[in-house]
């Protein structure tokens, strides 16, 4: 049953296409809420997730393309969101540049890219939607990681940007209080990456082994508490939820 107080919330999920980003999109659309999802090279998805959406709601859900490494594109995908219901209510930063780079071979393009998605355009995208998100008494959501905190080898420019984006969440908590509540989510594996080479199925055992629960959470487990953020959280600010199995307790 879609929630009053979402009904007409509109929602920027960034990256929503597909896998996790898609998933919290479907819960907000089932709670009542309005979404814009944009997207770099997934437009298949991307537009047959916003057809399925308009089916079950007329005028519920947009799709919109943009490459988060280009600045002026930041500005119009804010723009195109308010253009079209006229406020904007949540920004969800979920896209994220996730691929296994060792130290010694990282070069500045590797840099630019991962750090465009998972830490700068989260920035300005929150600078820009801050007007919006003050009118409405908004929310922010940034995708974090367990490995913000613990880093994983191979990766140190995506651990490096998303412990950026945790004390972006808690700057900007007191930046734009009281008016706009920023929040993390740290999710440990709730989907593997689609690139099997890395995540083979022995480091996939081992790391089930050493998460508390056994087993991988699940995109809808992001997806469930995104919404208790949006629409319960009320009096939390500049937190990051750890949704990880236990993972993060470290045995
Ligand atoms: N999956 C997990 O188990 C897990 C674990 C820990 C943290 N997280 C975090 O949770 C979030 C969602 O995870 P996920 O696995 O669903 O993410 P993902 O599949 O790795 O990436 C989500 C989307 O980001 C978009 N993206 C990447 N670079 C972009 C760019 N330069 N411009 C525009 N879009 C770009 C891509 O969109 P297109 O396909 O349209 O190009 C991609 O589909 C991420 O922030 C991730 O770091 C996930």
């Amino acid at each position: 049953m879609p929630n009053s107080k979402a009904e007409k919330k509109v929602v920027l999920i960034t990256g929503a296409a597909k896998r996790v980003g898609a998933a919290i999109a479907q819960l907000c659309h089932q709670q009542g809420m309005r979404l814009a999802i944009h997207y770099r090279e997934s437009a298949q998805q991307a537009s047959t997730l916003c057809a399925h959406f308009n089916q079950q709601r007329p005028d519920s859900a947009i799709a919109l393309p943009a490459d988060l490494r280009d600045n002026d594109k930041l500005e119009h995908l804010i723009s195109e969101v308010v253009n079209k219901w006229g406020q904007l209510d949540v920004l969800i930063n979920n896209a994220s540049c996730f691929s296994p780079m060792p130290f010694a071979k990282v070069t500045t393009k590797v840099w630019e890219e991962v750090i465009a998605s998972n830490l700068k355009a989260p920035f300005f995208l929150a600078q820009l939607a801050a007007p919006y998100l003050k009118k409405q008494q908004g929310c922010i959501i940034n995708l974090v990681d367990i490995q913000a905190q613990r880093p994983l080898k191979n990766y140190s420019v995506y651990c490096i940007a998303k412990a950026g984006l945790v004390m972006l969440t808690k700057s900007l908590a007191k930046e734009l209080a009281p008016e706009v509540r920023i929040n993390a989510i740290a999710p440990g594996i709730v989907l593997w990456p689609d690139d099997e080479t890395e995540f083979n199925e022995t480091l996939r055992e081992k790391i089930i082994a050493r998460t508390a629960l056994k087993r991988a959470g699940t995109p809808q487990d992001i997806a469930n508490t995104a919404v208790f953020l949006i629409n319960q959280a009320n009096f939390i600010t500049g937190q990051v939820i750890t949704v990880d199995g236990g993972r993060s307790l470290g045995y």
